[in-house]
């Protein structure tokens, strides 16, 4: 009994070392384990043994069959990582197609590429600066008295070492002058941050476009033909622009430009505020300060700069009513741009 157990342990092992597809190990099994098969039948020899033999052979039996089935494990093992090599990973063609969903670019990013290549056709060239500035670079170059109320923790963000998350795209003018020599013309998109709190117009966290235009006899005129330009491109050829006094620190004079109202031509509805005119940005031409502080010499480059809001031309384009929508990332809302 135990001679034939062995025996049958051993033609197992070399049945299956030559078998080599599923077909085989399947008649393998059907010889061995099968109704049939060589295994069951020494089973039902045991009845002919002896009770003293018994034990001993039922022992052996148990150690053939855990044996078996182990080199019947080990041979489907070889088998399936052979087909898998072979023929690629198992793919189930019969299988419904899953729905790629295809992302879109963010309205945010949508007019930052628009307004620079309106720019770029007018021959500026994108700058770039970092989220993270020095309190030189965004305030003091930029001529801020030392107590403007923009400097206060209340409104900008602060780290522990005294830099700061940039409260404009101004610091970027400072930045490009420093490093490089006039004529200058750049546009620098990015993000900004203020602590304002949230609402429908409000957000701590927007983007701006910064313009710089550095060149020997540059006027308010020629600021005003490159804004107008600008409008039509963005918003056609019936839009019109008015400048206002205003003032900021860096720019001599200052103005704040407007557009007017795409949706009633400038008749009055409630987007503008039945002004006719949507307020876009802040813009001057650039104070001698600024130039001294950046080592060019005001009697011979002058300049004019510019920054504006993207969100909010995002929220006239598309028109948008709450400034939040753009941040929640709701892929019902963006899948519509
Ligand atoms: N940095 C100003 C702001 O954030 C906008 C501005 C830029 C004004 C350039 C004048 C010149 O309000």
């Amino acid at each position: 009994m135990l001679q034939k157990l062995e025996n049958i342990v051993n033609s197992v092992e070399s049945k299956l070392s030559a078998v080599n597809d599923n077909n085989g190990l399947e008649d393998a099994r059907i010889e061995f384990l099968g109704r049939k098969g060589l295994l069951p039948a020494l089973t039902s020899e045991m009845r002919n043994l002896t009770p003293e033999e018994r034990p001993a052979a039922g022992k052996a039996l148990n150690q053939a069959k855990q044996k078996i089935n182990a080199l019947f494990a080990d041979a489907e093992k070889r088998l399936s990582a052979s087909t898998t090599a072979d023929n690629g990973p198992g793919i189930d063609v019969t299988l419904p197609g899953r729905k790629q969903n295809l992302g879109s670019k963010h309205p945010v990013t949508k007019i930052i590429d628009e307004c620079a290549r309106v720019f770029r056709r007018m021959g500026f060239i994108v700058a770039d600066g970092p989220e993270i500035e020095t309190v030189y670079n965004n305030f003091d170059a930029l001529n801020t008295p030392k107590d403007h109320p923009s400097r206060d923790e209340l409104d900008t963000f602060y780290f522990d070492d005294g830099r700061l998350l940039r409260t404009q795209t101004s610091p970027v003018q400072i930045r490009v002058m420093e490093n490089n020599e006039p004529p200058i013309r750049i546009v620098a998109p990015g993000r900004c941050f203020r602590r304002d709190t949230p609402d429908a117009t409000h957000s701590m966290n927007f983007h701006q476009i910064e313009g710089l235009y550095i060149d020997k006899d540059v006027s308010l005129a020629d600021l005003k033909s490159v804004l107008l330009t600008f409008a039509h491109e963005l918003f056609g050829p019936d839009v019109n622009i008015r400048l206002r006094p205003h003032f900021f620190p860096f720019t001599e004079p200052s103005v704040e430009y407007d557009f007017s109202c795409i949706m009633c031509k400038g008749k009055g509805c409630s987007v503008c505020k039945n002004s006719g005119w949507l307020e876009i940005a802040g813009a001057g031409m650039v104070d001698p300060e600024v130039l001294q502080n950046v080592g060019y010499d005001p009697e011979k480059w002058s300049g004019f700069a510019f920054g504006m809001g993207i969100e909010r031309i995002a929220m006239i384009r598309y028109r948008i009513n709450d400034i939040r929508l753009l941040y929640e990332n709701d892929t019902r809302f963006l899948k519509q741009f």
